[in-house]
């Protein structure tokens, strides 16, 4: 194996950062594009080697000599594993993910890791509403199970108190890439020796990719009925019947999470469905929420015609930037679902299937983020209620089917 094409990934950040996603998606990438890559991640090293309960936050002060020596044995393991990798000639990649978050265990990174170039990646990201959906995320892990869950968030925050208090964001090192994880945005880079396969791997950094996303409108409501909009109307008898079948549909498949709007009939269609998961979280994101028709909220298209016909007029002549007299339009629907979408993505950490149940002008916005459409034509997108989107979209290959359940 060619020498000069090994390289060793740090990954940097505070705990529940992104730091595991963005490995495992690196890793994937890599070896599609057929490059060997292996991820040492420290916390499961950590789970698995130490017989005694690490999980409590004390274990993380930078004080107790215990944890620290403990949590750089593992660091050390790992390295050492990461560096057989490469020298072997077994692989190419190595992604190191831990937190790395203090100067002196990058130093012990780049004197242990010689002879091949070192790249660190920092994830960075403090949405504070993003960070709390992402603790919740963590204390499913068993290490917690002990404790309720109003104590696992505590003491999560508490450790990654304890790393805030080491942490040194990247500045000095000779090679590093700053990512905005939430926005898989480049902020900062610094490139000094040759880094193998790099323009490679920043695509793969800043490109929103779904393995099998699942765009589904919800079940039919009682506005459905009376063709009115907006407002926040509960399933029919029929709407109920459409989202058990959608469970069943969907019930071979793991469906780690459900992403829903704050309305009651996107989450009364996701209730059926998590009901047949042997595991599955809801998560509501205001985000989703459908258009905001505002004076109009509630009226049935008919009404709107007769009622408020300048509305009407001036919505059919460009619907995409028509904006509704206090309330939204597509055009400044934008910023919220591509937000909605970037929180999904992160949330569901790299899964093989991630499900979304929106709302008619949602998923239109959702289904144009992956696949190109000229403005105008969004507001017209089929999205009946007896059908889905599957969205398939990765780095070598990108797929779009309507299927009825
Ligand atoms: O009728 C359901 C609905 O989701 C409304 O709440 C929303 O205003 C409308 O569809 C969006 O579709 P259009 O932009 O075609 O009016």
């Amino acid at each position: 194996m060619d020498h000069h094409n090994r390289l060793y990934i740090a990954m940097v950040g505070l705990p529940a950062r992104g730091k595991s996603t963005i490995a495992s998606k690196l890793r994937e990438n890599l070896v599609r594009d057929g490059i060997k890559a292996r991820i040492f991640n420290n916390g499961n090293l950590r789970r698995r080697y130490i017989r005694k309960d690490t999980s409590y936050a004390e274990f993380y002060d930078p004080s107790n000599q215990d944890g620290v020596g403990l949590r750089e044995k593992i660091a050390f393991m790992n390295m050492d594993m990461a560096r057989r990798y490469l020298e072997s000639g077994k692989g190419q990649v190595a992604i190191l993910d831990a937190t790395n978050a203090s100067l002196k265990r990058r130093k012990t990174l780049v004197q242990r890791l010689q002879g091949h170039p070192l790249l660190f990646i920092e994830c960075i990201n403090n949405d504070p509403e993003i960070l709390e959906a992402s603790i919740l995320r963590k204390i499913d892990l068993n290490e917690f199970q002990h404790l309720s869950a109003e104590e696992a968030v505590a003491s999560f925050k508490k450790r990654i108190h304890y790393y805030q208090s080491i942490y040194v964001p990247l500045s000095d090192e000779r090679n590093f890439v700053k990512l905005d994880s939430l926005y898989n945005r480049i902020s900062a880079e610094r490139i000094q020796d040759p880094i193998p396969h790099y323009d490679r791997i920043r695509d793969f950094l800043v490109t929103d990719t779904v393995k099998h996303l699942y765009v589904i409108r919800h079940g039919e409501t009682f506005f459905n009925l009376e063709n009115r909009i907006g407002g926040d109307s509960e399933l029919t008898k029929k709407g109920v019947w459409q989202a058990e079948a959608l469970a069943a549909h969907f019930q071979h498949k793991k469906i780690p999470i459900i992403f829903t709007s704050k309305r009651v009939r996107t989450i009364q269609t996701a209730q059926p469905i998590q009901a047949l998961q042997a595991c599955c979280t809801i998560i509501p994101l205001p985000e989703f929420n459908e258009i905001d028709s505002g004076i109009c909220e509630c009226m049935s298209y008919e009404e709107i015609r007769l009622k408020k016909p300048e509305v009407y007029r001036a919505r059919q002549a460009d619907k995409y930037h028509y904006v509704y007299p206090q309330g939204e339009g597509y055009s400044t629907m934008k910023d919220r679902i591509d937000l909605g979408i970037k929180k999904a993505l992160y949330l569901s950490c790299n899964s093989e299937n991630i499900m979304i149940i929106g709302h008619r002008a949602v998923n239109r916005m959702v289904l144009s983020h992956f696949l190109y459409r000229r403005q105008e034509d969004v507001p017209y997108i089929y999205m009946p209620q007896d059908r889905y989107y599957h969205i398939v979209a990765t780095q070598d290959k990108k797929l779009f089917e309507l299927r009825k359940y």
